[in-house]
């Protein structure tokens, strides 16, 4: 058996003691949280101003224990959400970037590296949007911004979904598939930690459209990529790796999102610029192990 082998094992085994024990380090502080609790995530996408974080922030430090709070705010914005969040007592609700560039400083003009986000404070950063990806990212952009990501530290949410057009002419496990081994292939070898990891499936048809997908459309697009990422690395894996589900989330029906039982958290745009409507969403979540822990 080689030597990465058996050290992975021995932490494996670790961990699984430690959480039998219910051992605070069972999950070290990665920056991704801890994936036993869903993870709620608000793209505000290019929305929201200064004046308008106080409020926003008030109401989510409102929020219980047990589910992993994500705002993804125009990047400008990242220092004065944090800011607030401190204010707020809350500094354990991550911040993240809704995009990167892949390359970690040079001549590009308008960019921001990983380690810049890192500095203002991100945790996360998006890779894959379907906005950028409809701006003309290439699956092989994604796929270094994820490396960039993950090499600055930061957590990755990889965000896959099929076009309207695909869904109806049956090729949205082909392009999952695709999207999905596009961006994470070369990780086989050395997957990252899976809180650093997370992938949301938002079929682009779902998105700021108010048609959000069947029940039964989420659970079986989270559950195929729970698998490719399983083929990818192993199950242990793909267990504690999060699969949100994003597309015309609310808070009517974010209860019935989180029941899919693949379904660990939400990407939510257009009802995550109340601070209000996002923290029913964040209420309406099935709160995790951890809740007992407090904040
Ligand atoms: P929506 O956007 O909730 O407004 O559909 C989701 C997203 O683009 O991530």
């Amino acid at each position: 058996m080689p030597e990465l082998d058996v050290k992975e094992l021995v932490e494996l085994v670790a961990r699984q003691v430690l959480e039998r024990l219910g051992h605070p380090s069972a999950q070290p502080g990665a920056p991704g949280g801890d994936t036993r609790n869903p993870l709620i995530a608000a793209n505000w996408k290019m929305n929201a101003s200064k004046d308008e974080l106080p409020a926003y922030v008030a109401e989510l430090a409102a929020t219980g224990p047990g589910v992993d709070v994500l705002v993804l705010p125009p990047s400008v914005l990242l220092p004065g959400v944090r800011a607030e969040l401190a204010r707020a007592g809350r500094p354990d609700i991550a911040v993240g970037a809704q995009d990167l560039h892949w390359e970690a400083q040079g001549a590009h003009t308008g960019e921001l590296s990983g380690s810049l986000l890192r500095e203002v404070g991100a945790r996360w950063t998006l890779v894959g949007h379907s906005e950028r990806r409809a701006a003309g990212e290439t699956d092989d952009q994604v796929r270094r911004k994820l490396h960039a990501g993950l090499d600055a530290g930061l957590a990755v949410m990889l965000c896959v979904g099929e076009l309207a057009q695909e869904r109806r002419t049956g090729a949205t496990f082909r392009v999952l598939r695709s999207q999905l081994l596009a961006a994470l292939g070369d990780t086989a070898l050395q997957p990252p930690d899976p809180p650093r990891l997370a992938v949301a499936y938002e079929p682009v048809w779902a998105i700021g459209t108010g048609l959000v997908a069947t029940l039964e459309q989420i659970q079986e697009a989270a559950a195929f990529v729970r698998r490719v990422i399983a083929e990818l690395y192993d199950w242990n894996r793909a267990r504690r790796i999060r699969v949100l589900y994003g597309g015309s989330v609310n808070a009517s029906n974010a209860a019935e999102v989180m029941s899919a039982p693949d379904v660990n958290g939400l990407l939510v745009g257009g009802a995550s610029l109340s601070g209000r409507s996002f923290r029913e969403i964040v209420e309406a979540a099935p709160p995790g192990p951890h809740s007992e822990v407090g904040r």
